[in-house]
């Protein structure tokens, strides 16, 4: 079976967004890779946060992609702080990265912008991301579309490091699923926590059809009776990745014809993005009540991925000249 990687950041409530765009896809991947799942903590800690909040974030994001269904008979789930390998071999990657690879990076960029003061661990975030991926010599990268740029940018960074000091690392390739990029109900910005134009994995029901009323449809459509373009619309596309192929059909049609309302063709919405979430809010609800059980998978993942990924790193220092004086102890 070929190694699959994928990581999402603890950076509060994960959305639908992340579940359509990575984690939907993780829970069909699992079944035909040998995948590792990951808890991206050093990652968050490049935006400020409050310190008693991180611990609480950690075990909610492994929980909800827990619930989300990766399993971990199948699949293996830990958090990055964890395995204190993927820091050490960024360190080594970052001797390979370049300056102008990384000022490319559209991510650090808006960032960038949004911050008078701006640490290193935004500049080099790609690089850590990279040493994730390729510790465990992951072939695949199950992500949306926002990440395809840090992969093109980890392809060039094994190229690189490969090129160097021999084929150690296989180019990582990006897996994307049919939600590439899932807009916020803005319908301006992608759907992200940051921008605030989020659904929530576990969000109420009433809370969800509170959000979903104001979403922003086709601008066009102004009143009933104008005919819409569900090609436009986001609560259409959240219709192709939430409801039954017929209702995906019969909403398009309708819109065109202006036949239905849009609160109506968002209540429709509502019930059958109910249909997908209520499970997993279920199964969030139970492990929530059994926080041990989400500590023990995490350990368990924690101890198989550091093996896998000391066997990496002995293999790294070897290439590059570094374990050659006996020193090191392990
Ligand atoms: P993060 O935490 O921002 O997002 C986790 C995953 O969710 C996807 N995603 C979306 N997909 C479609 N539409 C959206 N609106 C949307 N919002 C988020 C992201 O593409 C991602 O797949 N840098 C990464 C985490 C990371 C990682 C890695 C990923 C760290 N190391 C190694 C893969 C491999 C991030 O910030 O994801």
């Amino acid at each position: 079976m070929k190694r699959l990687f994928s990581g999402v950041q603890p950076s509060g409530e994960l959305h639908i967004g992340n579940y359509l765009g990575a984690i939907r896809n993780w829970v069909t991947l699992q079944e035909s890779f040998e995948c590792i799942f990951c808890v991206v903590d050093y990652h968050a800690i490049t935006q400020p946060y409050a310190v008693e909040d991180m611990a609480p974030r950690i075990m909610d994001a492994a929980t909800w992609i827990l619930a989300c269904g990766v399993d971990p008979e199948k699949a293996t789930l830990f958090v990055q702080s964890d395995v204190p390998e993927h820091t050490e071999l960024a360190w080594i990657l970052n001797s390979v990265a370049t300056m102008g690879d990384l000022n490319r990076m559209t991510q650090f960029k808006e960032k960038a912008e949004q911050q008078a003061s701006v640490n290193a661990g935004i500049f080099t975030y790609p690089v850590l991301q990279t040493a994730d991926i390729v510790l465990y010599k992951a072939e695949r990268v199950p992500v949306g579309e926002d990440q395809l740029q840090h992969l093109e940018l980890a392809r060039e960074i094994v190229r690189s490091f490969n090129a160097r000091f021999g084929p150690i690392f296989p180019e990582p390739q990006a897996h994307t699923g049919t939600a590439r990029r899932i807009m916020g109900l803005d319908n301006q910005f992608k759907m992200s926590k940051s921008r605030g134009n989020t659904i929530a994995l576990g969000e109420a029901s009433e809370a969800v059809m509170a959000k979903l009323a104001p979403a922003v449809t086709d601008v066009n459509r102004k009143r009933l009776k104008d005919p819409g373009d569900p090609e436009k619309c986001n609560v259409y596309t959240l219709h192709t990745h939430f409801s039954p192929e017929p209702v995906v059909e019969d909403v398009a049609a309708q819109c065109r014809a202006a036949g239905r309302g849009c609160l109506d063709c968002k209540k429709i919405l509502h019930r059958h993005l109910m249909d997908d979430l209520a499970p997993i809010q279920a199964r969030a609800a139970e492990l929530k009540a059994h926080p041990e059980r989400v500590r023990d998978i995490l350990a368990a993942g924690a101890e198989h991925c550091r093996k896998v990924a000391q066997e990496t790193l002995r293999e790294v220092r070897e290439k590059m000249g570094l374990c050659r004086t006996g020193g090191r102890i392990s």
